[in-house]
């Protein structure tokens, strides 16, 4: 045993002896090839030990292989650790800009048809690791030509249908009749999940442009569609039965299901004649059962009452006060806003809500300040807190932004048009809004004493610079001092 021992302490020093002597070759690193030095050396040693056995010598030779194994090992595991701390910190540097969305970058397309097509935003997640609070809401935007047919499907998630633009007919097939609903600009509805829709745009000129916002029932973060009844393209639900069961299922023969099932062609979106589109218009009838007529939506945000308006912007909100039951089972806000040109609203942040935003007209900018992208590289920091970074996009219609709770932002209207943005506020419950200018702003609201403390200042010169008469919504300009001094410059 202890001879065994003393073998064992010898081998390991040959084989250190080989690791070292390559090491200060600065050979580790090459390429092994089948003649692997280190082992190569071992061996040798083995080999060279005059006072060993042949057994010795073998149980030697076999320990510089067992070590060699070993070490090879450790070496990989330490590669791999490595390469995982380098993905880590490329993934968190990827995107400079994880609350912004492009339009024509960050979407990918579903369904694309001469009638129209179906784009998903990415995943949150996909985009950046620190959205994951919001990963099970997905956006999909919807465009239909004019006079085009959206067919019947389901999806396995809740919808959430705002009408950015243009005039729809909604069916929504219900237990025992289609309930048609008629969709105006604004108009917003919630679609429980599983619940077969198809839609119309029964303008003769326009777009139908639609948002939509998943929320999956199944996959958190990936929602799928399912075709009605019919059809090779799109392709019936139906299609992955045996014929066996569908026809016992059905009580049809074989050549008479195959030939229903191949008749759909046209794809997901197609046109139609302006008299089928009359014919699925909801009937007029003025009739006290409630199927089978026209409906309207639960709501329209166009044209409800602004909580808040002034000359600089209109914010419309729509929550879970509201008594739109739905709203509040999904713990959702459904807000517009209207800032007028040359306008801003002032820096605010949510306390519990994310925004979910959608550019829907004009242009602007966006600021966010974020502590979570500020750069890690600066070793000189050592102040006691964190350092922020200012995401800042210029806005266009089609675009999306993020805004995740606590973080203060900013929105800006263009010189020459109001910026329409309408948002999906999602875990609104118990949310506030807190602004740092304009009246009762945080920093007016703070008691004079910790206001003193927190700036090393009197408090009444603090007041003086957040306080002003309008609340958020101001003009974007700069102060008149600093107007004149440009003029002057
Ligand atoms: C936006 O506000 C302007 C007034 O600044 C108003 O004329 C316009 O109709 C509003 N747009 C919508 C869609 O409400």
């Amino acid at each position: 045993m202890a001879t065994r021992a003393k073998l064992s302490l010898a081998i390991f020093l040959f084989f250190l002896l080989a690791l070292i002597s390559n090491l200060a070759l600065g050979k580790l690193k090459e390429t092994e090839v089948e003649e692997d030095p280190e082992l190569v050396t071992c061996k040798h040693q083995c080999q060279q030990q005059r006072q060993y056995t042949e057994s010795d010598k073998r149980t030697c030779l076999q320990q510089c292989d067992s070590m060699k194994q070993e070490r090879e090992k450790q070496v990989e595991e330490e590669t791999r650790e490595k390469e995982e701390e380098h993905q880590e910190q490329h993934e968190e540097e990827e995107d400079e800009n994880p609350y912004v969305f492009e339009e024509d970058k960050d979407f990918s397309t579903r369904v694309e048809t001469e009638g129209g097509s179906i784009r998903v935003l990415k995943k949150f997640t996909e985009k950046s690791k620190l959205l994951q609070g919001i990963e099970n809401f997905r956006l999909a935007i919807l465009e239909a030509r004019a006079h085009t047919f959206v067919s019947p499907r389901h999806f396995d998630s809740e919808v959430v249908l705002f009408n950015i633009k243009g005039r729809a007919v909604l069916g929504l097939v219900r237990e025992s009749e289609t309930e048609k609903i008629t969709l105006e600009p604004g108009d917003m509805i919630h679609i429980p999940a599983g619940t077969p829709l198809y839609i119309v745009n029964r303008d003769e000129n326009e777009k139908l442009l639609l948002a939509m916002l998943h929320i999956p029932v199944s996959t958190p973060g990936k929602f799928e569609e399912f075709f009605g009844p019919g059809g090779r393209d799109p392709e019936s639900v139906l299609s992955a039965f045996s014929w066996n069961v569908l026809q016992a299922a059905l009580q049809t023969p074989k050549g008479k299901l195959e030939r229903l099932f191949n008749q759909q062609n046209e794809g997901s979106i197609f046109k139609i004649s302006r008299e089928r589109v009359r014919a699925l218009a909801p009937t007029k009838k003025s009739s006290w059962w409630p199927f089978g007529g026209e409906s309207k939506a639960q709501f329209n945000i166009f044209s409800k009452r602004p909580t808040f308006s002034n000359g600089y912007g209109r914010l419309t909100e729509v929550g879970p006060d509201d008594e739109k039951s739905w709203l509040q089972r999904l713990n959702l806000m459904l807000t517009f806003t209207n800032i007028t040109q040359r306008s801003m609203s002032t820096i605010h942040y949510n306390s519990h809500a994310t925004k979910i935003a959608l550019v829907m007209d004009g242009r602007g900018h966006l600021q966010i300040s974020c502590p979570h992208m500020s750069s890690r590289s600066d070793s000189k920091h050592d102040k006691s807190s964190p350092s922020y970074h200012r995401i800042s996009a210029d806005l266009k219609p089609g675009m999306v932004f993020v805004v995740p709770p606590g973080h203060p932002f900013v929105t800006i209207a263009s010189n020459k048009e109001n910026l329409l943005i309408i948002c999906f506020e999602v875990n609104v419950r118990d949310n506030k809004k807190f602004t740092f200018a304009g009246k009762d702003n945080i920093v007016s609201s703070l008691d004079n004493v910790a206001k003193e403390l927190a700036f090393n200042y009197p408090s009444e010169m603090v007041n003086g610079v957040s306080e002003r008469k309008e609340s958020l919504f101001f003009p974007f300009e700069l102060p008149s001092e600093e107007r004149g001094r440009r003029a002057v410059a």
